[in-house]
């Protein structure tokens, strides 16, 4: 018996990286998986190889979210768990930083949250519940230099899984912020050796699947937990590993 057996999990930028990590783990425990990205080829390869679906979902799509989530609803059933996944990063001062810039990563990684929370939730509502785990970051918990919008979309997101957890407890949808340090995945590609990570509690880069086992959790058995946060950074947050 898997931990969600009967479960509908819509699972954002799951075509790789930490979203892929969810993917497979909640499909071998036994939920149906529908992957929403950008990357149709990476998506739907996924997606048949660990018996999910994939559809094209841009987050910062209103219309498409309508369309993803009616389209779920009429075809595979009520969604009960939504991953709020998808995000991209840019590496700029904040002196420097285009508008532009701030504006995409705002627009994926903070307003692509509120449209899903927004979506799912009447679907959720009417499946008599749900969980939605929002991917902040440890960039949600602190600052960093050179990541000024990155480090702003986080703190919203963060923000923002509070507030929503206060709206949708009442229908019974918990919302909780998931706060990775640094993973290896194609975000973070060549900085695996990064010396960030040799102040670390735990001196290396954690693994996406480190953070699906805890994103299992969140949805699976953390019954009375809504609107915090959840860390998964190998100390990074809670001080620096220092040879005085
Ligand atoms: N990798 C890290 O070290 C790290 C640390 C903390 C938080 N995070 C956060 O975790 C989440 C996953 O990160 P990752 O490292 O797996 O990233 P990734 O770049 O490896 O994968 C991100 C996925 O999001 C998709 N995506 C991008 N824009 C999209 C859009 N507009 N609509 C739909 N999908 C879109 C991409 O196609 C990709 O599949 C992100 O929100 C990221 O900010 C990552």
């Amino acid at each position: 018996m898997g931990k969600l057996d009967g479960k509908i999990a819509l699972i954002t930028g799951g075509s790789h990286g930490m979203g892929a990590a969810d993917a497979k783990l909640f499909a071998a425990e036994g939920a149906r998986v529908i992957i929403g990205d950008v990357l149709d080829d990476e998506g739907q390869a996924l997606a048949d190889s660990i018996g999910a679906e994939y559809r094209r979902l841009d987050v910062t799509s209103e219309s498409n979210w309508t369309e993803v989530v009616a389209d779920i609803d009429e075809n595979i059933g009520h969604i009960d768990i939504l991953v709020n996944n998808a995000g991209i990063v840019a590496f700029t001062p904040v002196a420097t930083t285009e508008l532009s810039e701030w504006n995409r990563v705002i627009e994926i990684n903070l307003t692509g949250v509120f449209l899903g929370i927004r979506s799912v939730a009447a679907s959720m509502k009417a499946a008599g519940g749900g969980v939605i785990v929002n991917l902040s970051s440890s960039a949600g918990m602190m600052g960093y230099s050179n990541l000024s919008a990155y480090v702003a979309s986080k703190w919203g997101v963060r923000g923002l899984t509070k507030a929503a957890a206060l709206d949708l407890g009442p229908d019974n949808i918990r919302v909780v912020s998931v706060h990775p340090g640094g993973i290896r995945t194609p975000m973070t590609a060549g900085m695996e050796g990064n010396e960030m990570y040799a102040s670390q509690a735990i001196p290396r880069i954690g693994e996406p699947e480190e953070v699906a086992k805890l994103v299992l959790y969140l949805v699976a058995d953390a019954t009375y937990s809504t609107g915090t946060e959840f860390i998964v950074d190998g100390g990074a947050t809670v001080g620096q590993a220092l040879n005085f």
